[in-house]
């Protein structure tokens, strides 16, 4: 009977949390309006005033070809991974000073995981994953 109610249980909190991330995406998907000005992502996306941000977790800081970056970027030898991207994206300008992207930055967390969630899904190619 014990067994039953954990599996049980097991099965609703995977179930919520794979509803929890549906959400998320969607969620982070507008937070990306905010970023569509300057950066593309997807197949096919191109460098406008900032690089495209395909595959960006697990990029090197300044990897992407034909763009110009800042020597600020191009030097500032971080891998992106979750936990410096939500440094970053809250404050560009401290985490990397002399950084050209102006952006005030996203100071919510939920909104910093949403976003997180949506930009993950695109590997380097910019196929969803
Ligand atoms: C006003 C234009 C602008 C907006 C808006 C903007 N960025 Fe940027 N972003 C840039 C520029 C320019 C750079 C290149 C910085 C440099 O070379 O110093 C950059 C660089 C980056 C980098 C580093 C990329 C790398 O290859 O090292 C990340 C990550 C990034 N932006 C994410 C975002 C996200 C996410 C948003 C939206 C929440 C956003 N940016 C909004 C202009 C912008």
């Amino acid at each position: 009977m014990r067994l039953i109610t954990s599996a049980t249980l097991l099965a609703l909190a995977t179930m919520a949390a794979s509803a929890a991330s549906a959400q998320d995406i969607s969620a982070g998907e507008r937070s990306w309006n905010k970023c569509r000005a300057c950066h593309q992502i997807g197949e096919g996306a191109k460098n406008l005033v900032g690089p495209q941000l395909n595959g960006l977790f697990g990029r090197h800081t300044g990897a992407v070809e034909g763009y110009s970056y800042s020597s600020a970027n191009k030097g500032a030898n971080i891998t992106w991974d979750e936990a410096v991207f939500a440094e970053y994206i809250k404050d560009p300008k401290a985490k990397i000073p002399g950084t050209k992207m102006v952006f005030a930055g996203i100071k919510n967390d939920k909104e910093i995981a949403d976003l997180t969630a949506f930009l993950k899904q695109f590997d380097k190619d910019g196929k969803k994953l």
